[in-house]
């Protein structure tokens, strides 16, 4: 059954495609590409972050591995060291582990039905339609923020699009919207008129091809809709790093466990509970906290200023103490690889520590003097 009546459905489609064809000019180095291998890559790439930074990533990506038996065949501690930067390192797993599946098991072929596609690790609902669209014209609609911005705008939907619900609701609603003979153009259309002019913040209604039959703009709830019921909550988390320097070596350690920077390097550090621990901390505790864990024999090199680095559901706060020391106690021996700072070219870090290495903070290297 449809949700809309047909002949809006025919203006929506037909609009946006010859917006498409005569106006959409965004560049993307993966658009109209037909290597199933390469749409993939650029799908998991996006799952992570905006079109203007994961062009990079992409070029990257496809220059080193250039066929996906490459990436396969390489050593995981090489893929993290490209997709440094990226977050959810979970995702950078899968992909690895999906080129291996996809070359030992299925002959280095993608599956082309969307079936087949959702069972690879890392594809969901939205990568399976976006990859089955692109690379075989199948059609299956694409359904993502943008999706959910445009289509309750225009329909003029006030379901909440973080219920079970709403979701479902836009699901079938996105699957009628779309062309069944143009998946692929249809696809790329919604997303490229969500990202540029149907924005978030900003609309650009004054040249939005929808504009004539869009509810939102017609009844003035352009910056109501859509509509969320929670607003995502996000927690800070307050961080002190130990930049410990030997013999013009770093001690760095690979993370582990369930928590963010999962597989990252990263350095010793002291989690604070709260805002005004952290501040009591870098305001004197710090003093006692470096005797006890590092000794006595050392040297203050900097403090730094405050840094910060927002995640998709954390904010992190970091303060880096730079600190010499002249003989690291035992465990720092044992737990912590002590590595060149050249090391830094080979292994992933997280952004906001390698914010601190890049900067001039990072001044009176011991291994300069
Ligand atoms: N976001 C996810 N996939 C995309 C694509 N192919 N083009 C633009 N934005 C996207």
């Amino acid at each position: 059954m449809h949700l809309v009546p047909p002949l809006r459905l025919l203006y929506f489609r037909q609009k946006l495609l010859r917006w498409h064809e005569r106006e959409n000019k965004r560049q993307m180095p993966w658009k109209g590409e037909k290597d199933v291998y390469k749409i993939w890559l650029s799908e998991i790439i996006l799952q992570q972050t905006r079109v203007e930074q994961g062009r990079d990533y992409y070029l990257k990506f496809i220059t080193q591995f250039p066929k996906i038996q490459q990436l396969a065949k390489a050593p995981l501690e090489r893929v993290y060291k490209l997709w440094e930067g990226l977050g959810y390192y979970n995702r950078c797993k899968n992909l690895h582990h999906t080129a291996q599946t996809v070359v030992r098991e299925m002959g280095g072929k993608f599956p082309d039905t969307y079936e087949g596609l959702l069972g690879l690790k890392g594809v969901g609902p939205y990568t399976a339609a976006a990859i089955a669209s692109f690379a075989y014209n199948l059609p299956h609609a694409v359904v993502d923020g943008n999706v959910y911005r445009l289509l309750s705008r225009f329909f003029g939907i006030a379901e909440p699009t973080d219920s079970k619900q709403g979701q479902a609701l836009f699901h079938t609603l996105a699957q009628d919207c779309l062309h069944p003979q143009k998946a692929a153009l249809y696809n790329q259309a919604i997303m490229d008129l969500g990202a540029t002019v149907c924005k978030p913040d900003l609309p650009q209604c004054n040249i939005c091809p929808l504009r004539r039959k869009c509810i939102a703009y017609e009844q003035d709830l352009v910056s109501e809709l859509p509509y969320r019921t929670k607003q995502i909550q996000k927690r800070d988390r307050w961080f002190v790093f130990f930049s410990l320097h030997h013999n013009g070596q770093m001690a760095v350690r690979k993370r582990e466990g369930k928590d963010i920077w999962h597989h990252l390097y990263e350095l010793p550090h002291y989690e604070a509970g709260s805002q005004k621990d952290w501040e009591l901390f870098v305001k004197k505790e710090y003093k006692s906290w470096i005797s006890s864990h590092y000794g006595r024999s050392h040297s203050l090199l900097s403090f730094s200023a405050a840094y910060r680095q927002p995640l998709t559901h954390q904010h992190i706060h970091a303060v880096f103490i730079q600190l010499n020391l002249k003989q690291p106690l035992p465990h720092l021996r044992k737990n912590w690889q002590w590595v060149n700072p050249a090391a830094r070219s080979r292994l992933a870090f997280p952004k906001i520590i390698n914010q601190f290495l890049d900067t001039k903070e990072m001044m009176n290297k011991p291994a300069d003097r």
